[in-house]
């Protein structure tokens, strides 16, 4: 531990299992204070619990990312405890059950939209607001994917998602990161081990296929804090000058 995010602020929205998780916790090792937020009530008190049951170094607040209410709620909350807000990590995420174009309901490709990239455009938009006035600025980390890169990561929403998720990254950091003082970066994520695998329920057959021909299905799998480590490099000064840019993390999975 180097005392690399001392003094910072951040959210972490899905903060309450897997890679959000994981970045919590390395961002309050590095000597962040973090703003732990997810849907899910259960997930967010385990973790808040498990990286600091003194409560001195993180705080907790139930947001849908899919909801602007919850969203600016959840921005307000973290000013009002810490009185700024310095880094903004767009965690959290579902998938599609790998569902190809003719295959893909209205209602999953709402929510997944609403929750992949309407998500992080609202938070990025409410923590710009604040980001753009202070002092130090601020820093916008986006977890996207390696779908986000490729066509067959995931299904046509996945893809989709994570695909626009890059764009706003990008939008931000030649916007806000080149005039301004707000950053952006995404991480791309391959195969992790998470609990996020669990709801890919009824995966289509041939958007299966195509995974499996990508390799999909014996891909290095990585560990939730290989790519928490990425997003303290990236939330840290350490990335001063890395801006708009997309570090896979894959275990090599997309150079073979
Ligand atoms: N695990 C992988 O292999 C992998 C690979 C590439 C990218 N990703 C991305 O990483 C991110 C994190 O995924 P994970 O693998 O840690 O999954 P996970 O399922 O373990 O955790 C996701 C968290 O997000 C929360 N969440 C879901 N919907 C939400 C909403 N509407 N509002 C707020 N919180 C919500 C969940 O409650 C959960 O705590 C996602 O964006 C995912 O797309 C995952």
């Amino acid at each position: 531990m180097t005392d690399l995010l001392k003094g910072k602020v951040a959210i972490v929205t899905g903060a309450g299992s897997g890679m959000g998780k994981a970045i919590s916790t390395r961002f309050v090792e590095e000597g962040a204070r973090v703003m732990l937020a997810d849907i899910n009530p259960d997930g967010l008190k385990q973790a808040a619990n498990d990286i600091d049951p003194t409560g001195e170094a993180v705080d907790t607040v139930i947001a849908n990312v899919a909801k602007e209410d919850d969203i600016v709620a959840m921005i307000k909350k973290t000013v009002d405890t810490y009185s700024k807000v310095d880094i903004l990590v767009n965690n959290a995420g579902i998938v599609d059950n790998i569902k190809i174009i003719e295959n893909m309901p209205d209602d999953l490709w709402n929510r997944v939209l609403a929750i992949n990239l309407t998500g992080p455009f609202l938070a990025s938009r409410e923590a710009v607001k604040y980001m753009k006035n202070q002092k130090d600025g601020g820093n916008i980390i986006n977890i996207a994917s390696v779908g986000g890169l490729f066509g067959s990561r995931g299904g046509v929403a996945y893809t989709a998602s994570k695909h626009g998720l890059i764009g706003i990254t990008k939008n931000i950091a030649a916007t806000y990161g080149v005039y301004g003082n707000v950053r952006a970066n995404a991480i791309a994520p391959g195969s992790i081990a998470t609990n996020i695998g669990k709801t890919l329920d009824a995966p289509d057959e041939l958007g299966m296929k195509a995974l499996g021909d990508a390799g999909g299905m014996n891909s290095p799998v990585g560990k939730p804090e290989q790519v928490a480590d990425v997003a303290v490099f990236l939330a840290s000064d350490q990335s001063s000058f890395v801006n708009g840019t997309v570090i896979t993390a894959d275990g090599g999975w997309t150079a073979r």
